[in-house]
């Protein structure tokens, strides 16, 4: 049985389901938040690489403030003023960040125990219900995170359904550190963001409703750029480094790639997600993480395939209304590329 229990939190006990594949890939979630704990991927010698923050304990993941690995929803980012209108009415949301609402409340996602519904050895799923009302949201919201692993890489797919017109975007809040969770900053990784324009934000971290080009722009990710230039660019210094969110520009290929410093590991990210929020973690406070790792700022970089934030204060933004009756749907997809995946693959063709 590849289901634990894990620990309890104030709301009750939490599982961890475990899900590996042939090609050396192993997962690990929980029930609490729907949280990808652990990603291990086998690296140029073969050895598993723990890519993914995480704690050791269930009390840890219900005080952290930093949603690691977590399953964020019923909105991801931020909605202004905690506040929005829809079909005339005017909806008042839980403020959790000032006078924001930062990744759907207090009690969002993040924090609820979702129902694991193990499929395979590469498969679960996990199931909440909102209720109407939840953190200020309308309507029931029957949502559903699967997590499957395919070959090289993780696919985390979405599903949700609602009884009345809600704003809807969820999203994994992983932080990716590629030389191994633990092993410091990742300022000698590399990043490449497929987004000709990103979205300005005031001083409170809300959108101002401008879709700017990156070009000519420390942001113009484009091609490969060293985390640490972002983080050292007084340019960026409010945001200490990258939290910004990027209008994808579709197309082949990844919408975003992370590699590790010694370049024998690749994160590509897909996605359906019209956006991208990119934090390099320059908030991420210094703590214990798992197996007595310690983390600290620019330990990690997150890559939350999203909705435009406060999409619901912006008619000019794309729309993130799910209407009643109608399914939402949405996928990303994780693929790992290096040498010690090469091995796995010919591994494969022997024994498959
Ligand atoms: C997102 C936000 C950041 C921060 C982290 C969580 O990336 O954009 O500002 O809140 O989540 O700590």
């Amino acid at each position: 049985m590849n289901m634990r229990l894990f620990g309890q939190v104030p709301e009750g006990d939490v599982y961890e389901v475990t899900l590996e594949n042939r090609r050396g890939l192993k997962a690990r979630i929980l029930s609490l938040g729907a949280t990808l704990r652990s990603l291990e991927v086998p690296d140029a010698e073969g050895n598993l690489r723990d890519v993914i923050l995480g704690y050791d304990t269930a009390e840890e993941y219900w005080n952290g403030q930093s949603y690691l690995g977590a399953a964020v929803g019923r909105f991801a980012n931020r909605i202004g003023g905690a506040c929005f209108f829809l079909n005339g009415r005017e909806y008042r949301l839980d403020a959790n960040e000032g006078r924001n609402q930062l990744h759907g409340g207090t009690y969002g996602f993040s924090r609820r125990l979702w129902m694991p519904i193990v499929k395979s050895g590469q498969e679960a799923v996990f199931r909440l219900t909102s209720p109407d009302g939840d953190m200020g949201f309308p309507g029931q919201l029957d949502a559903e995170v699967c997590y499957r692993l395919e070959g090289n890489a993780l696919r985390i797919s979405y599903r949700a359904s609602a009884s009345a017109a809600t704003p809807l975007s969820m999203t994994n809040h992983s932080y990716f550190n590629l030389a191994g969770h633990g092993s410091g900053t990742v300022g000698t990784h590399k990043l490449t963001v497929r987004a000709d324009c990103y979205t300005p934000t005031d001083t409170e971290m809300i959108p101002t409703g401008e879709i700017r080009p990156v070009a000519g722009t420390l942001l113009d990710l484009r091609d490969p750029v060293e985390a640490e230039t972002l983080w050292n660019a007084p340019e960026l210094s409010r945001t200490r480094g990258l939290d910004h969110n990027f209008v994808l520009s579709g197309g082949e290929g990844p919408a975003a790639v992370l590699t590790a410093p010694d370049g024998r590991l690749s994160l590509e990210v897909s996605t359906d997600c019209p956006a991208v929020q990119v934090y390099t973690a320059g908030f991420l406070e210094e703590q214990r993480g798992k197996d007595g790792a310690v983390y600290g700022p620019h330990h990690a970089v997150c890559l939350e395939t999203q909705a435009f934030p406060d999409a619901v204060n912006h008619p000019e933004f794309p729309s993130a209304i799910l209407e009643p009756g109608r399914l939402w749907e949405s996928e990303t997809v994780y693929r790992f590329e290096g040498a010690g995946l090469a091995k796995g693959r010919r591994a494969q063709m022997i024994y498959l």
